[in-house]
């Protein structure tokens, strides 16, 4: 007999099929036992009825409990009043395992509960559904930049350099006993790797210790960063909106079973194309002096003070589709980044805020290409040539403009499933004070 999925039942109307998976729900009134059956792919509701089954296999049905491994047999019936839309008319039952009493049962846990046991959690149906969205987020940014040339090289993990800088290193040990750090961003290796290929990418984990304990920072994060020779800062925002749209395009083409499974109201999603509104931090300043109100939990800031998350929240509030911020004053934002040729004090680079109140999802710049600016930056910025010596040699042979940018995976996925934390957008989320399953 054919083993199939859950997801492929429609191709199986009528047929006897094998699945194999666990129980997520059980009840029995008598004569017939339900089963909400589920494997990874959706949920089906399966039926043993006393007269169509031996009595050894109604009565074994009788042991099962929640999260019990079982392989069943039997014939598919479209039920739109059943749980995933179809019914299995059970005639055989193989009971793999019989669970021990599940912790994680219909009734409502607290957080710190479930991301005790998220090893057990990510079972849930809600789960199940943000990890597959998530899934394809991540195979959609892939097969974008594929099919836009970009050659995907990956940064080391441990590097003996510092990328974005500051207090959250992570610092280890080498097996040489010289310093290292955990990546904070594959940047200023795509950068060299962009000289040799021309667009290049690498998407892997990154650590940040950040001491920060908000709905928008993991410790770990997983960011996908291109880089493209020749690249200026408007080809850069281009292929971000380009990038941004296809990614949510594919979601909503292909994942619409599991955003309904999660709730997700789409009407904003299915707006996103470009363009992207554009505005200046200049701009965005006097915007939230604009829209404050006094006895707001948030104070505007000055022109030259950072956005917290309380701003990128109200700006974002203001727009439908994401919307660019870009011209940071020069001293918040990295040392590479390019000052812009018409005003010096701020550069040519831009986070992307995504709307409903999300916030930064890419941070990205042109980057510095003069020798003699570059090497002017790491004075302001205590870096020493014995170092970053390999990266001023990127100016050194055969500089050239060149842009890339970083869209953090988790932050994306919180935007695109509507959630209002990013625990739950990773399988094992790496947080200020948690470090386990
Ligand atoms: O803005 P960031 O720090 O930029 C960089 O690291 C650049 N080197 C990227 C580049 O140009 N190649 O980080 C980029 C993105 C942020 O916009 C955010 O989405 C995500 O990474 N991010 C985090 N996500 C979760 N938790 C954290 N602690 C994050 N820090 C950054
Ligand atoms: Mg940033």
């Amino acid at each position: 007999m054919k083993w199939v999925t859950v997801d492929r039942l429609p191709q199986h109307e009528g047929e006897m099929v094998e699945l194999r998976g666990w129980v997520q729900n059980y009840r029995s009134s008598g004569k017939i036992q339900f089963i909400i059956f589920r494997d990874g792919t959706g949920v089906c509701q399966a039926v043993l009825f006393v007269k169509d089954v031996p009595p050894e296999v109604f009565e074994a049905g009788k042991r099962l409990t929640q999260e019990s491994s079982i392989i069943i047999r039997g014939t598919v019936r479209k039920d739109d009043r059943a749980p995933g839309g179809y019914e299995i008319g059970v005639k055989e039952l193989d009971i793999v395992q019989i669970a021990d009493e599940y912790p994680i049962t219909k009734k409502e846990h607290g957080t710190e509960f479930l991301m005790d046991h998220r090893h057990l959690w990510v079972r849930s149906s809600r789960q199940v559904a943000i990890l597959r969205i998530r899934n394809e987020i991540t195979m959609a940014i892939h097969q974008f930049l594929q099919e836009n040339g970009f050659i995907l090289t990956e940064s080391p993990i441990l590097m003996g350099t510092a990328a974005e800088g500051g207090a959250t290193l992570f610092e280890t040990t080498y097996v040489n006993d010289e310093q290292a750090f955990l990546s904070q961003s594959g940047q200023l290796h795509v950068e060299a790797t962009a000289m040799a290929l021309g667009r290049v990418y690498t998407f892997g984990p990154t650590f940040r210790a950040e001491k920060s304990k908000t709905r928008r920072h993991l410790i770990e994060f997983w960011m996908v960063e291109p880089e493209a020779a020749y690249f200026t800062h408007e080809d850069n925002l281009k292929l971000q909106e380009e990038m941004v749209t296809y990614v949510v395009r594919r979601v909503l083409e292909r994942r619409a079973a599991e955003l309904k499974t999660i709730g997700r109201d789409t009407t904003l999603l299915e707006k996103v194309e470009p363009p992207f509104p554009r505005i200046t931090y200049t701009e965005a300043v006097e915007m939230l002096k604009k829209l404050h109100k006094p006895g707001d939990e948030w104070e505007p800031i000055e022109w030259g003070e950072d956005f917290g998350a309380p701003h990128e929240t109200v700006l974002t509030q203001q727009f439908d589709k994401p919307v660019f911020v870009e011209k940071f004053p020069v001293k918040i934002k990295a040392f590479y980044m390019q000052p812009d040729p018409e005003n010096p004090e701020v550069v040519l680079g831009a986070d992307l805020l995504a709307p409903e109140g999300y916030g930064e999802i890419i941070g990205g710049s042109e980057r510095i290409h003069d020798p003699e600016l570059l090497k002017r930056r790491f004075e302001e910025h205590g870096l020493d040539m014995e170092t970053y010596g390999w990266y001023y040699d990127l100016r050194r042979f055969g500089s050239v403009p060149h842009s890339g940018f970083g869209l953090g995976v988790e932050r994306t996925v919180a935007w695109i499933c509507g959630l209002d934390h990013v625990r739950e957008t990773i399988p094992f989320p790496r947080l200020l004070n948690r470090l386990h399953p």
